[in-house]
């Protein structure tokens, strides 16, 4: 698909057949404002949530709060890595620094409940999804990242309460480069008739 075609907002079809992630290290700012931003939340929970558990919240990260995320980061790197280089540790401060509006999207299932974690978890993952589509449906592009950060054990608890874990790190800005299409043909199908065991 042609760059110029990707992310078309002119209906609700050509945004779910076009839409393509950012890579977050590619944004340029401003993020969305604050009313945008209480839009894409919005959008974000109206998801399937079975037993209207709620089991995702969002973190805002403001910009003037990105110096002590990169600090934190770093802090965490030399515990995850003790060896990491010097260029490792800019390019997790690099990471906190990235343009646009940061999300920490975290993971918050209600444990010892009859809706099972693992259908609590997918409800996460439709949050994330609608996020990024809220977010491009109001023009912006946006990236849902995690890396060795998402599972730090001190990154964790700065952001989440016991139980919970983050789901991703979701940026949200303007391309500073043209978004391009990747590849999008399966290695297997993805789409199979059921084939009944024998009983
Ligand atoms: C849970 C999750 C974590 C991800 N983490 C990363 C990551 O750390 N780095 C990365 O380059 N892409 C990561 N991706 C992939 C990108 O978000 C995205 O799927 C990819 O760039 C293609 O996006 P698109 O198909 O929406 O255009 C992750 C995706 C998911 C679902």
């Amino acid at each position: 698909m042609c760059p110029s075609m990707l992310n078309d907002r002119s209906s609700a079809l050509a945004l779910l057949r076009t839409r393509r992630s950012a890579k977050p290290r590619d944004l340029t700012g401003p993020g969305p404002t604050p009313d945008e931003m209480e839009e894409i939340f919005a959008i974000a929970s109206r998801i399937p949530d079975h037993g209207k558990l709620f089991p995702w919240r969002f973190v805002t990260v403001a910009e003037d709060q990105r110096d002590a995320f990169g600090a934190l980061l770093r802090q965490a790197l030399v515990e995850h890595d003790p060896c990491a280089t010097i260029a490792h540790h800019q390019k997790e401060d690099d990471f906190a620094h990235y343009a646009g509006q940061l999300v920490v999207l975290v993971s918050a299932p209600v444990h010892d409940h009859k809706i099972p974690v693992w259908e609590q978890e997918l409800s996460c993952g439709a949050a994330a999804m609608n996020l990024l589509l809220g977010a491009t449906a109001l023009g912006y592009v946006a990236g849902w990242v995690t890396g060795w950060r998402a599972y730090s054990e001190r990154v964790r608890k700065a952001f989440c309460g016991p139980g919970e874990r983050i789901a991703g790190f979701i940026f949200i800005g303007h391309p500073a480069r043209e978004v391009e299409e990747r590849p999008r043909e399966p290695a297997t199908p993805i789409v199979k008739s059921w084939e009944p065991p024998e009983l």
